[in-house]
């Protein structure tokens, strides 16, 4: 599904010059699942943001089934990202002036969904993650674990073949991290593709594959 061959970004703070990663080579094939580790600051974020779409590499190719990612402009890169994938963000970032419904809905607010599909399609999501009761509520008085819920039903509004997680049980409870990784495990018995990045070795475990992001490099550590 997804090859990135000698995939290469820096960053450059002032004087210095960090090379995040370094020729990086992944294979990631569909219906995986599997969990990104490494320590604070190796990179994690930044391979995301790239499978995302939403950053480039300065060096190496993605390509993601028969499209060459790594060859698309921005506006292509925003068209891929919205029909392929699930973004579930570090610090999942709900918009805190509107409510439940309004921030699941926010993907969709360019298609060409009348008002009643786009209601339906969030019904569908909500009932699916077990939140129909939150829908009218404001996220400011939602708890983490149910903000984390309505930060995947977003992400998943679309039906992303491909959903990328960000720290999403970082914070929670253990149970409530067994709800949401219970979500993921189905997700993925429904044909879904994940890549979850996470410090939690519980996490890792239900992953049928975990990579150790050092130095650069991103190592198959177990499967
Ligand atoms: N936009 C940016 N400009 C400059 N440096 C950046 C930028 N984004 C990330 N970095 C640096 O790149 C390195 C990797 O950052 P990244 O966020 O990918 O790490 P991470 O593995 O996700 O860490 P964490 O586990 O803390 O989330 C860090 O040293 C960070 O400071
Ligand atoms: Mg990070």
């Amino acid at each position: 599904m997804i090859t990135l061959k000698g995939l290469t970004k820096s960053y450059r703070s002032g004087e210095r010059k960090i090379d995040v990663l370094k020729r990086i080579n992944l294979e990631i094939e569909q219906g995986d699942m599997l969990a990104i580790m490494g320590r604070s600051g190796t990179g994690k974020s930044t391979l995301l943001n790239i499978l995302a779409g939403l950053d480039t590499a300065d060096q190496g190719t993605y390509q993601y089934k028969q499209v060459k990612i790594s060859d698309m402009n921005g506006n292509e890169r925003a068209r891929f990202r919205k029909q392929n994938i699930g973004f579930i963000i570090q610090n999942y970032t709900l918009i805190d002036s509107k409510n439940v419904f309004e921030n699941i809905a926010l993907p969709l607010r360019y298609s060409k969904l009348s008002k009643g599909e786009i209601i339906d399609k969030v019904d569908r999501v909500l009932a699916d993650l077990k939140i129909t009761e939150l829908k009218e509520k404001d996220v400011d008085m939602l708890s983490g674990g149910e903000m984390q819920r309505v930060a995947i039903a977003r992400a998943l509004i679309q039906d992303p073949d491909l959903i990328l997680a960000d720290e999403p049980t970082g914070s929670l409870d253990e149970q409530t991290e067994e709800e949401i990784l219970n979500i993921f495990k189905k997700l993925n018995q429904e044909g879904k593709t994940l890549v979850i990045v996470t410090h939690d070795q519980v996490v890792a475990d239900w992953c049928y594959k975990i990579y150790y992001m050092q130095d650069g490099k991103v190592d198959l550590i177990a499967s």
